[in-house]
């Protein structure tokens, strides 16, 4: 049976109620092999609206982010639980925008990973270095520091999405020999310092219909988080309905 392909489509800060809706309407119609996982992440005002719209169609909703805690005094924020009754299946942890404007650290990121999971809702957690670290060669144990410190013991499955910072909206990407070795590298860490066997490896980065299914056939990977390209129709319909 061919393996599931995760396609996680980050909004950002982005889409209003008429934009959005226009692309949910598009994205309903559109006919997808059944084992493309279509997941939708909006801003949180957006979550009841598209919650309503995807509502018997094979849209999947997720979150881009949660509080570490189900409740409490935390002005601003957003709880698990809510997200939860809005029915979002999974929820974006700990990618560099949050790490970098929200000062998140892995151990606030891992609180995260912990609630979501304590939800039943699946985590998607970011790991990437800087061009810096790339550039030193040391981004391999910047990624792996990440990993330890973020994912708490015990997990049996997850899902981390590599996407190195200086490739986010910016139009570079990693060749394909290096998404692969840091796909091979995370793989081999978690397994042996976290015993967890089951990874979905999602690449993300200046994803887009023209090189998605190159990075995906070369590098083997378990499908991508999409930023800009997620908000263009004519993208992200060519991107799902693509040649899996
Ligand atoms: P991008 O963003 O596709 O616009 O590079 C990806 C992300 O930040 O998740």
């Amino acid at each position: 049976m061919a393996q599931n392909t995760l396609i996680v489509s980050n909004w950002k800060m982005n889409l209003n109620l008429i934009n959005s809706r226009k692309l949910i309407s598009k994205l309903k119609i559109l006919k997808i092999p059944k084992n493309i996982k279509n997941i939708v992440c909006p801003q949180y005002l957006l979550i009841p609206h598209i919650s309503d719209l995807i509502k018997s169609s094979q849209i999947i909703l997720g979150a881009q982010d949660c509080h570490f805690e189900e409740k409490g005094a935390f002005t601003g924020d957003s709880s698990i639980l809510l997200i939860k009754e809005y029915g979002c299946k999974y929820v974006i942890i700990g990618h560099s925008e949050r790490r970098q404007y929200h000062n998140e650290d892995n151990s606030e990121i891992k609180k995260k990973i912990k609630i979501s999971i304590k939800n039943n809702i699946i985590p998607i957690v970011c790991v990437g270095e800087s061009f810096l670290h790339r550039q030193n060669k040391s981004y391999l144990n910047f990624i792996y520091k990440q990993l330890d410190e973020c994912i708490p013991k015990k997990m049996k499955q997850l899902v981390i999405a590599y996407e190195p910072i200086w490739a986010i909206g910016s139009g570079l990407t990693p060749t394909f020999d290096d998404i692969t070795e840091v796909k091979e590298s995370c793989k081999n860490f978690l397994n042996k310092t976290k015993k967890i066997n089951d990874v979905k490896f999602l690449y993300g980065g200046s994803v887009n219909s023209r090189n998605f299914f190159e990075i995906k056939d070369k590098c083997k990977v378990d499908g991508a988080l999409i930023g800009g390209a997620s908000l263009l129709e004519k993208e992200i319909t060519n991107v799902l309905k693509g040649d899996f």
